[in-house]
């Protein structure tokens, strides 16, 4: 292993190349990353480098978006089938039909979704400021996208906005049910937790704190609690058990993993960095039309 990440550095500085790592990669990818984080953080990074190539190790939605803010950067995902169930949730067709049964409402989109329906939103949000977005629409009713638990926890948290969703939803956040959380309460007295808003909004509403991955590692960071119950992808816990030793972590269910994260290796890093494949293109139509709700998401985010 160390022989390879060796050679992945040595081509990141040849190709000026980076390398961007969502928290729930294998943990081993940070090794080589020079980003890792959430999907707000990794796009402001994809936007504001100076690199030539992006290796995006993350699933296609987020390489997807690279490219869209970053078009004259070459975007890489190393494995070609790392998709996002929740993305794949919602297609062109369903994003017009969904528009057309509410006309005049803005429309705000996740950014777990294909570039077709962004290119048909008026603004895109994250995990970390879907609240933030929604509001900043002053607006009483909005349309939200693919991932309805989002949405309806966005609608809880706003007093007079109404979030009309789609119905998608995150299968691995969606797993997670009240019962799950009233039995960590009761194992776990003493701990914190900490949960991803793409989980049910009657689960979240039981949470500690509620927000993005990022959110949750800033969470811990500043806490000067012993024990946490995390409520996401096992990625996050991952790091949170390497960085903080002498504290206790706890992920809530043991299958808390998303498959399509976990499929990029390191050797498909150094693979497509060297070979340069697996690159990400886009319809320039398609690229144009959805920029403007990324842009206007990174504007308010600022
Ligand atoms: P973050 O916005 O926290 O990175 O979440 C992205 C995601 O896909 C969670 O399932
Ligand atoms: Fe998509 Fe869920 Fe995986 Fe996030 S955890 S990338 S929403 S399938």
């Amino acid at each position: 292993m160390k022989n390879l990440i060796e050679k992945i550095k040595k081509l990141k500085e040849e190709k000026n190349a980076v390398i961007l790592a969502h928290s729930y990669q294998n943990i081993e990818i940070d090794e080589v990353a020079d980003f890792v984080g959430d999907s707000l953080y990794l796009s402001q990074m994809a936007k504001t480098t100076n690199a030539d190539i992006i290796v995006f190790a993350g699933v296609y939605f987020m390489a997807q978006t690279a490219k869209i803010i970053s078009p004259e950067k070459k975007v890489l995902l190393p494995n070609a089938n790392a998709g996002c169930l929740m993305a794949d949730m919602i297609n062109h067709e369903q994003m017009i039909n969904f528009k057309k049964n509410h006309p005049n409402v803005p429309v705000v989109c996740y950014i777990n979704s294909t570039a077709e329906v962004k290119a048909e939103c008026d603004i895109c949000c994250t995990s970390s400021n879907a609240l933030k977005i929604v509001k900043s629409l002053n607006n009483s009713k909005v349309l939200f996208l693919p991932d309805a638990n989002l949405g309806k926890w966005v609608e809880s948290k706003l007093d007079g906005v109404e979030v009309i969703t789609y119905d998608g939803n995150c299968p691995v956040h969606n797993n997670i049910e009240i019962r799950d959380i009233e039995l960590a309460r009761k194992n776990y007295p003493d701990a914190k937790i900490l949960i991803h808003p793409e989980c049910k909004p009657e689960v979240s509403r039981l949470g500690d704190y509620v927000g993005s991955t990022s959110g949750i590692m800033e969470y811990v960071r500043k806490s000067k609690d012993k024990q946490f119950v995390i409520v996401t992808e096992k990625g996050v816990a991952d790091r949170l058990e390497r960085d903080y030793p002498d504290k206790k972590f706890i992920l809530i269910k043991s299958n808390m993993l998303c498959e399509s994260m976990k499929l990029t290796t390191l050797e498909e890093i150094l693979y497509s960095l060297e070979h340069e494949v697996n690159e990400i293109t886009l319809d320039e139509n398609v690229r144009k039309r959805s920029t403007g709700c990324i842009e206007r998401m990174l504007k308010a985010s600022k």
